[in-house]
């Protein structure tokens, strides 16, 4: 008999599909009654597919009795109670590496934007303010500007080696030294007094919430930038929010938020502000090579009693 796996997301059309083809599949978002489906089935499912953003909601697992194993779709797991899992024996795999090329992209391209006023410069020529008043108003220049890197993992590094030809000069904060020759910084208030662009690459969770806060942008100043592609936890959004309004910082590059989807509205009144719906991952390509991972993981499991990508 083919194992009972519960998916709460469809990860990907043609791999959900070859789930299907060789496990007992539930979809957990095309069902009605889910409460009747966890009383009758929650005892045969050991192994359930979710994402970064879905995670473990609150209590599933206390209805899934059986559960070995947890395939998640994304490289952080700060929205799955890993020390829950732990006590319970359950293992849980993540996508690392396949998203790193495009997340540090999504990290380049959104400092150049914000930098470069890409948003404020499409709508000047697309409106035709670019004829009725003349040339936009002038931006800054990447080179030469130092960026703060928070986070220097497999991400933070992607970005450092992309950002490196730009002509920046690179430091990082993060709880140890890293074998490069970039400057290290274990105090962040020190990396934002330094830095012109603050790229918060960091993984989101506990450890991390609201490190970057209302001194840390202060001492960012009137000048610096901040980019976000890690987790909206990490900043304090409401400080982010003031900064922005009342001129602390020159403007953000942003892919995450807090309570995602539904972004704080006062952001989008801010002309200094480059916005990108939480999809730094979000490419044919790299969603693609994270569902086969996800297949790959849960059939190692299905086989082999192991994880190809194990975070427990
Ligand atoms: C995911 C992410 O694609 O990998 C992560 O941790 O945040 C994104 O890349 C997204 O959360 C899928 O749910």
């Amino acid at each position: 008999m083919s194992r009972s796996v519960l998916a709460l997301l469809d990860v990907r059309p043609a791999y959900t599909a070859m789930l299907s083809q060789k496990y007992d599949l539930h979809r957990w978002d095309q069902m009605n009654d889910k409460q009747a489906f966890l009383n009758q089935t929650g005892k045969d499912i050991t192994a359930l597919v979710t994402s970064a953003g879905f995670g473990l909601p609150d209590g599933l697992i206390d209805d899934l009795p059986n559960l070995e194993v947890i395939t998640s779709f994304g490289v952080g797991y700060d929205s799955i109670d890993i020390e829950a899992c732990r006590a319970r024996g359950i293992h849980v795999s993540n996508t690392p590496d396949v998203l790193t090329d495009d997340v540090a992209d999504t990290g380049i391209m959104l400092m150049h934007a914000t930098l470069r006023r890409i948003v404020v410069g499409d709508h000047w020529a697309r409106s035709g303010q670019w004829a009725q008043k003349g040339a936009m108003a002038l931006t800054r220049s990447v080179r030469g500007k130092k960026l703060g890197i928070v986070g220097l993992g497999r991400i933070g590094q992607g970005i450092a080696s992309r950002a490196e030809p730009s002509g920046v000069e690179i430091g990082y904060f993060g709880r140890s030294t890293k074998q490069v020759d970039y400057r290290y910084f274990d105090d962040l208030v020190a990396l934002a007094q330094w830095t012109d662009i603050l790229m918060v690459a960091c993984p989101g969770g506990d450890a991390t919430k609201g490190i970057v806060n209302a001194p840390v942008l202060s001492a960012l100043g009137k000048d610096g930038y901040v980019v976000n592609i890690a987790r909206g936890s990490v900043i304090d959004e409401p400080a982010l929010i003031d900064a922005l309004r009342n001129g602390v910082i020159a403007g953000a590059g942003l892919d995450v938020f807090h309570n995602e989807p539904n972004m704080d509205r006062a952001f989008a009144d801010f002309d200094n502000v480059v916005l990108y719906p939480h999809s730094a991952s979000g490419t044919i390509e790299t969603r693609d090579a994270m569902a086969q991972l996800v297949v790959d993981n849960l059939d190692a499991w299905d086989q082999r009693g192991e994880l190809v990508t194990p975070v427990v």
